[in-house]
């Protein structure tokens, strides 16, 4: 039979998940109901499964707690407070980040360590790359002018975006769901859990703009593709890509318009053309060296990913009128 699901099947799912509150969950079982539960373990670099008996309101936690002290006292896990304020005890549960002190269980479930940090043992993973990139952006304040005194001469609509980004627990669930740090070292971007890091200052209108520029240089922030991968999974809600990522990018762009020069050769590409012409993008971007990797470029055009004569002739579409006119407005967001 065919994994994949029929269309009406698949809004179904959404709706489900949609309600499939806490509560929900819960009302699933009833006491003692046994959950099966399946741990990545690293030691055999497999999986242990374990049967659990339910109680009422157990989350991912209880259930890890119940597994080491009766079925695997090694298992290693990391937690504190127990009450979604510390963000030590993020995991993978199903294949989603989550907190396990916050996530319901479900009756079949899967629990990994985050990816893209090393595993140190079984569900506890290294924070060190984080810190380490943390650390480097010098995410603090530095004024221009002295201290204005108290109170302040702030307004809510400045401190907005930094506001958001005081919110965050420092759990590494965007980390772990980000596409791009998947890559690994074929970028250099610094990930949502720094950037909101740096957004706690960055974003404030005190901070002096020659070191806002310093940081930002360090975080290859033009990297981010804007999936919202990061935002689907945060346990604080953070708006990571709208209310930090995008008004730090238009930080760097108004700062050091050279670091914006893919976004820059996007806009005014589809402003003339109507349309993203992936080829006229790379050599505005790139130049001529773009066309040094022959077979690259012979196996692009064989694959009609590029098309020399719509590039050369400047082909425009009626689209490109309407572009123009949005990209020149003021008040984009
Ligand atoms: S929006 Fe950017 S930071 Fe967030 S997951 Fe996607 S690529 Fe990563
Ligand atoms: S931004 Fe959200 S997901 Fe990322 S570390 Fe902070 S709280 Fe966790
Ligand atoms: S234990 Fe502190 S956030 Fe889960």
């Amino acid at each position: 039979m065919s994994d994949l699901l029929a269309p009406g099947e698949a809004r179904q799912l959404g709706q489900n998940e949609r309600y499939d509150t806490v509560a929900a969950r819960n009302s699933r079982f009833a006491a003692g109901e046994m959950i099966t539960v399946r741990v990545r373990r690293s030691d055999a670099a497999s999986i242990a499964e374990f049967r659990v008996p339910y109680r009422k309101w157990m989350r991912v936690l209880d259930a890890l707690n119940w597994i080491a002290e009766n079925q695997a006292t090694d298992l290693a896990y990391r937690w504190f407070c127990g009450s979604k304020m510390c963000g030590t005890c993020a995991v993978r549960m199903n294949g989603r980040e989550v907190l396990a002190c916050w996530e319901a269980v479900e009756p079949d479930m899967t629990v990994e360590p985050l990816r893209n940090l090393p595993v140190i043992r079984d569900l506890v993973v290294d924070r060190a790359p984080f810190e380490r990139k943390v650390a480097e952006l010098e995410p603090w304040l530095e004024r221009p002018v002295a201290y204005a005194g108290f109170p302040e001469p702030l307004t809510h609509k400045q401190m907005k975006n930094a506001s958001k980004a005081l919110d965050c627990i420092g759990c590494m669930c965007c980390y772990s769901a980000c596409p791009v740090i998947g890559l690994g070292d074929l970028t250099d971007f610094a990930g949502p859990a720094p950037l909101v890091q740096l957004g706690q200052t960055a974003l404030d209108p005190r901070n002096d703009a020659a070191k806002v520029s310093r940081s930002l240089k360090l975080t290859g922030i033009f990297n981010c593709v804007s999936c919202y991968k990061c935002e689907e999974v945060c346990p604080a809600s953070i708006p990571i890509v709208s209310q930090v990522i995008e008004p730090l990018k238009a930080r760097a762009v108004a700062l050091m318009p050279e670091m914006a020069k893919h976004s820059n050769a996007l806009r005014s590409v589809v402003a003339e053309r109507g349309y993203v012409d992936p080829s006229a993008l790379v050599l505005r971007v790139r130049g001529l060296k773009a066309l040094s990797n022959l077979p690259r470029v012979l196996r692009l055009l064989i694959r009609g990913k590029i098309n020399p004569i719509k590039t050369f002739l400047q082909r425009r579409t009626a689209a490109s009128d309407a572009a123009r006119q949005y990209l020149s407005r003021g008040d984009r967001p």
